[in-house]
């Protein structure tokens, strides 16, 4: 179905309770709905926003357009937890009502500040000849977890040399002074990032562009984010426009990372290595991350892309965020891990261990469709081994390791209903190591799979029939040993 620019824009307030009602009853009649991921109760999820730790809680606010599987009027829609496993909806957390975020309360994030939980998102607005006009707003969340928008933008202009591409302040304190990271489009149509500093929340001074040795990559950088992490500089975006080269660039848009030396704030100097794609699989973007109070470094991401139909479409909602993942450096990369906490949702356990030889083989409690599973490969002379996960008559989701080409393959082309087509059906990497370990994470609807303790993701939506459940080890032309270790999800 086409939706009008109506239907895009009509607001949630406007709907009756009985037809919210009968769209809920379509959501929860989907098969696909996730059991321990956050998920939208109704309509499409984007961007994970202000993803923050305040008043004992964590808050994790997400891009919402609440009537439908499409990108229309964005709300915020707010969820907290105590532990990062287990959500709470709290419902609206900032409505597209003013005149400076008519079109959408659009990406940002959020610090706690002066004992408030301060805010600082873009409010999209558009003229009557629909051209966009974005404003850098501030909302101030209290203990009573009410969100009070400030009267009036606090940065008000897009710079000059620059289009109305610009959006997704992320925002940090260091010393004392307040700084903004904003995506942005140069008038040459190629994507950076600017850089804004604060005494006081409201008044923002452009410092400039950041500087890196990435002059022409892509058209546009989306939700940018600065943090230092075991005395380096992070600087993930998610670029746009980028071609597909090699087992890179794969998706339609992507995500990735620069890591380098301390950001210079003088003259906002960032030298950096090369950009590296903070995942592997079919379904991630504009990924934000925080500060947890034990000074863990943590990201999650939207477990989605724009401009792809989904399978879920059908029954009104689309996409989910990823699970919580720590972040740390390991030879001049970044390593992502499952955070701890997660282990709260292990329940039935179940083990084993062989060595297969040129076979397919399953194993008794080795089936689901939410579960955790470890497995580790060692011994091998097996051409490829792996893992057929959701695994049913016709359908399997295959993650392998291609011994020949020194490649990690996650193979989508039988997981059940097709996603994306054009975009292909397989994501590969790199991956030399003569030990291969495998860490799963499987909902009814996605797979998380971290390799070699987080040196690479690979994380994907997957549309299976609910009774493909089985989990298959396979090795072949040749053998591989293995230990596996499996959680049901509770
Ligand atoms: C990224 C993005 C952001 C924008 C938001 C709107 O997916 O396009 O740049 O703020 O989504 O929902």
């Amino acid at each position: 179905m086409e939706w009008t620019k109506e239907q895009r824009y009509r607001r949630i307030e406007e709907v009756s309770s009985e037809e919210m009602k009968e769209l809920t009853e379509k959501v929860n009649s989907c098969q696909w709905r996730q059991t321990f991921h956050i998920q939208p109760p109704t309509g499409l999820l984007n961007d994970p926003n202000g993803f923050s730790y305040y008043n004992g809680e964590y808050h994790l606010f997400y891009q919402w357009f609440p009537l439908g599987p499409v990108h229309g009027l964005k709300y915020w829609y707010h969820t907290k937890s105590k532990d990062l496993v287990h959500w709470e909806n709290v419902g609206i957390g900032i409505q597209p009502d003013t005149e400076f975020d008519s079109h959408g309360a659009y990406s940002g994030s959020a610090i706690e500040y002066g004992g408030k939980l301060h805010i600082l998102y873009t409010g999209n607005t558009r003229d009557e000849n629909w051209i966009r006009h974005p404003y850098q707003c501030l909302a101030i969340m209290g203990e009573d977890g009410v969100v009070k928008k400030s009267d009036q933008p606090v940065i008000a202009e897009v710079p000059a040399g620059y289009t109305d591409h610009f959006r997704d302040p992320k925002v940090w304190e260091e010393e004392g002074i307040l700084y903004t990271i904003i995506g942005a489009q140069r008038e040459n149509e190629t994507g950076c990032v600017l850089l804004y500093s604060s005494s006081d929340f409201r008044n923002w001074k452009l410092e400039g562009e950041i500087q890196t040795e990435l002059e022409q990559f892509g058209y546009m950088w989306e939700c940018p984010d600065y943090f230092e992490l075991d005395n380096q500089g992070v600087l993930i975006f998610s670029p746009q426009g980028l071609e597909a080269e090699g087992d890179c660039y794969q998706n339609i848009y992507q995500s990735g990372y620069l890591l380098g030396g301390k950001l210079a704030v003088s003259n906002r100097l960032f030298t950096h290595g090369e950009f590296i794609e903070l995942d592997r699989g079919f379904d991630f973007y504009a990924p934000q991350t925080m500060q947890a109070p034990d000074g863990r470094r943590i990201l999650v991401g939207w477990m989605g892309l724009p401009e792809i139909e989904y399978p879920t479409d059908r029954n009104s909602w689309a996409h989910c965020l990823t699970l919580p993942r720590e972040l740390s450096v390991r030879d001049g990369k970044l390593i992502q891990q499952p955070v701890k906490e997660l282990q709260a949702l292990r329940g039935q356990q179940s083990k084993a261990a062989d060595t297969i030889n040129n076979q397919t083989k399953v194993y008794t409690g080795f089936s689901g469709t939410a579960y955790e599973m470890i497995c580790e490969f060692e011994n091998q002379d097996a051409v490829e081994f792996g893992l057929e996960l959701r695994a049913g008559k016709q359908e399997k989701t295959v993650i392998k390791y291609d011994a020949l080409q020194k490649k990690i393959v996650l193979d989508r082309t039988a997981s059940g209903e097709e996603v994306g087509m054009l975009y292909g059906t397989t994501r590969k990497c790199s991956l030399d190591a003569r030990k291969i370990k495998f860490h799963v994470f499987v909902d009814t609807s996605s797979v998380e799979i971290f390799i070699n303790d987080g040196e690479e993701v690979f994380t994907s939506r997957i549309f299976p029939r609910n009774d493909s459940e089985e989990i298959r080890f396979f090795a072949r032309e040749g053998r591989v040993s293995f230990q596996a270790v499996k959680w049901e999800c509770e």
